[in-house]
């Protein structure tokens, strides 16, 4: 018997205006750094200029001399702290350096000003040893890591790959690169810190605040309960907020040594370049065999990816490619490179974004091969059941898709010939790929519902909203849950001392959170009816889902983008761009909405823009500013041709809900560049896809 139960109610799916939308608006939402405090101090880190060694003196004398220091941290005088396991947060805590930028002192002044000053005057001096800091696929340290993120088999063998690949009637081996990039959200990652009797307050700019606190509490060797973090509003995350880096221990840790004094530290734009995550570069061969008739005989994705010498981050880049089409055979493998750099993690759809730019260029490429059009190619190949597990699809709507998108972009009649359409100095083309992201369910979270004197129902769970719209999807979800209207729920979230909830990532949000939320609204009625008095309340967990154990779960889409590519200087336009998704049940049109574009948007981005370069005679990244690091502006993204299929889903949760944060990234870029491809002639496989790649 199932234990899911549908809603019924008709908050969810309504256009709502986000709730929290005045507040934004009329800037009463307090963000991490706007909350304050009349002594607050502020905290400005001193990063280390070489990318291996040791600090060997630091003259801190100068800087501790300037009007308004308040203190100068540094590993000499940096309280220890309690458990230094994990080195990407033992900060200050030894004089080694292990990477370019790394914190090996910070200043606490009175103001931002002073600090920063202040910190350009310590002098450090180092031992510097030789650093490695270049991935390339010939290295001779590679190793497979035992598997990647966040628990997926590093390598997978079906059938004999080899074999059928030799015996293919249509080959392709090819091999595609995806750059570092660093996530910039808007608001950069921030904390104010107060350290108070043994307590520790963090307001901290993060996408879990029970992560955090789990966290800081361990590095700290604190009691959980002794640690509050608080984040009702976030400027933003996609992956780098999903866990606490080096700056918010370094926040905690200057407010233990100046215990009493409120700290304030939110880093530069530049600073974000160091030291809170980054999306590995990849070097992914693929190598796809066809029969006559276009159907896959062999598969293989092997990638080659970095990561850091102190603390090991393995993307799962070739995951997807485990379950996007049939085929006879396939092998999936991910090899490391442990460098002098600091440590990669999450950026929006790790894993499938980088490696689906791979597999649907490949996909491309072999549909032309073999003489078919590419969305005609990929409904061939259309798999009954999950390779990856054997299981059946919830559900699979990727052919829904391509067909909606093909008709909304009017991809019918299209010449398959690549440079064929030229409008004075552009040359003009269409492609087309394919989009998944799995429905990833984080466990251990809880809801508390509570019955209040106006007649409201309190719903309290530590969950998150980073800008995706959860404050306004989580009432919808509650208020369906209980049968009312959505202006009875008082939703509270953003704050440890709610209800510990899960990390706001994956796409898991509303999966997890509104799954807890409706076991919640459950036992409250089962405890005190439909007529409940002031004060009632009940708590509910997660419940299991055991149709994952019987259903693969995954969201599909596909992504239709026009490319135009001046002949002349390499400028690629992008003027419009169609994606259609099958996600389930939309909580909230609206919301949901941006959730797309903004991942269509970011892989507009990934396509044409993003590229963090790396010198590895230093291991810095060179272009840290939004001057030279690029991403769109308005005027570089066209029309946004957004919807998606009716998907009714009742296996996935009482909503029918999939994610919905990251698919929209996943893909779009190798659609982008299988336009440019048809606009062009030109083949490029090395992201991002800038104008020298197109001259000469
Ligand atoms: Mo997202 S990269 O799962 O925070």
């Amino acid at each position: 018997m199932s234990i899911i139960t549908k809603a019924t109610g008709k908050a969810i799916g309504a256009s709502l205006d986000r709730l929290d939308g005045p507040e934004k608006v009329s800037g009463t939402a307090r963000y991490a750094y706007e909350h304050h405090f009349e002594n607050a101090a502020y905290l400005s880190p001193v990063g280390a200029t070489v990318a291996k060694g040791r600090v060997t003196q630091i003259d801190v004398s100068e800087a501790e001399a300037l009007p308004g220091v308040i203190a100068v941290i540094t590993n000499e005088t940096a309280p220890k702290l309690a458990d230094t396991s994990d080195r990407e947060l033992a900060v200050l805590q030894s004089d080694e350096v292990a990477y370019r930028g790394q914190y090996v002192a910070a200043v606490v002044a009175e103001t931002f000003e002073v600090a920063r000053h202040a910190a350009s005057l310590v002098r450090v001096s180092y031992d510097e040893e030789p650093q490695d800091a270049e991935l390339r696929w010939d290295r001779d340290d590679l190793y497979a890591p035992e598997v990647v993120n966040p628990a997926f088999p590093t390598d997978t063998e079906e059938g004999d790959f080899d074999g059928a690949f030799a015996s293919s009637a249509i080959t392709l081996d090819e091999t595609y690169t995806t750059p570092t990039e660093h996530n910039n959200p808007m608001e950069p990652h921030t904390t104010v810190a107060i350290w108070e009797g043994g307590d520790l307050t963090l307001y901290d700019s993060t996408q879990g605040v029970h992560a955090v606190r789990k966290t800081v509490a361990g590095v700290f060797g604190l009691d959980r309960e002794r640690v509050r973090v608080v984040a009702p509003f976030v400027g933003g995350g996609f992956g780098s907020k999903g866990l606490p880096h080096a700056n918010t221990i370094l926040a905690a840790l200057a407010a233990q040594m100046v215990e009493g004094i409120p700290i304030k530290f939110a880093l530069t734009r530049q600073q974000m370049f160091t030291g809170v995550g980054y999306r590995t570069p990849t070097i992914q061969r693929v190598r796809l065999g066809a029969d006559e008739d276009g159907h896959l005989t062999a598969t293989a994705h092997d990638v080659v990816e970095q990561t850091a010498r102190i603390k090991e981050f393995a993307e799962q880049t070739a995951v997807a490619t485990r379950t996007m089409y049939a085929t006879q055979t396939r092998r999936t493998t991910h090899r490391l490179a442990a460098l002098d750099v600091p440590v990669p993690s999450w950026m929006r759809a790790p894993g499938e974004a980088p490696g689906m730019f791979a597999l649907e260029s490949a996909m491309d490429e072999l549909a032309a091969k073999c003489g078919l059009d590419p969305i005609e190619f990929r409904i061939r190949n259309e798999p009954e059941l999950d390779a990856e597990t054997g299981l059946p699809y919830s559900s699979r709507n990727l052919v829904a898709c391509l067909r909606e998108g093909a008709r909304r972009f009017g991809w019918e009649g299209r010449d398959p010939s690549p440079r064929t359409r030229q409008e004075g100095r552009w040359l003009v083309g269409t492609g087309v790929a394919a989009s998944t992201y799995p429905v990833f369910r984080m466990p251990g979270s809880r809801a508390r519902i509570r019955y209040e004197e106006d007649g409201r129902y309190a719903v309290e769970i530590g969950a998150m909203d980073i800008g995706t719209g959860t404050w306004t999807a989580l009432a919808q979800i509650s208020a369906d849950a209980l049968g009312v209207p959505i202006e009875a729920i008082n939703l509270r979230i953003g704050d440890t001392n709610l209800p510990s909830a899960s990390v706001q990532g994956g796409s898991s949000g509303i999966n997890t959170w509104g799954s807890t939320i409706f076991e919640a609204a459950r036992v409250f009625r089962e405890r005190h009816g439909q007529n409940p008095s002031a004060g009632d309340e009940a708590e509910g967990k997660l419940p299991d889902n055991p149709e994952m154990e019987n259903y693969a779960m995954h969201a599909f889409g596909a992504h239709f983008v026009e490319a135009r590519v001046d002949e002349d200087t390499g400028e690629v336009r992008v003027p419009r761009m169609t994606s259609v998704f099958a996600a389930g049940n939309i909580i909230n049109p609206k919301t949901a909405r941006s959730q797309f574009l903004g991942g269509m948007t970011m892989g507009l981005s990934m396509a044409l823009h993003e590229e963090s370069m790396m010198d590895p005679r230093f291991g810095h990244i060179v272009n840290h500013d939004f001057a030279e690091y690029h991403i769109p502006t308005a005027a570089d993204v066209g029309e946004m041709d957004i919807s998606w299929i009716e998907e009714d889903d009742p296996l996935v949760n009482p909503m029918g809900a999939k994610g919905i944060g990251e698919i929209g990234i996943v893909g779009s870029a190798a659609a982008v560049a299988n336009a440019v491809h048809h606009a062009t002639g030109i083949r490029v496989r090395e992201l991002p896809i800038t104008p020298d790649k197109l001259l000469g």
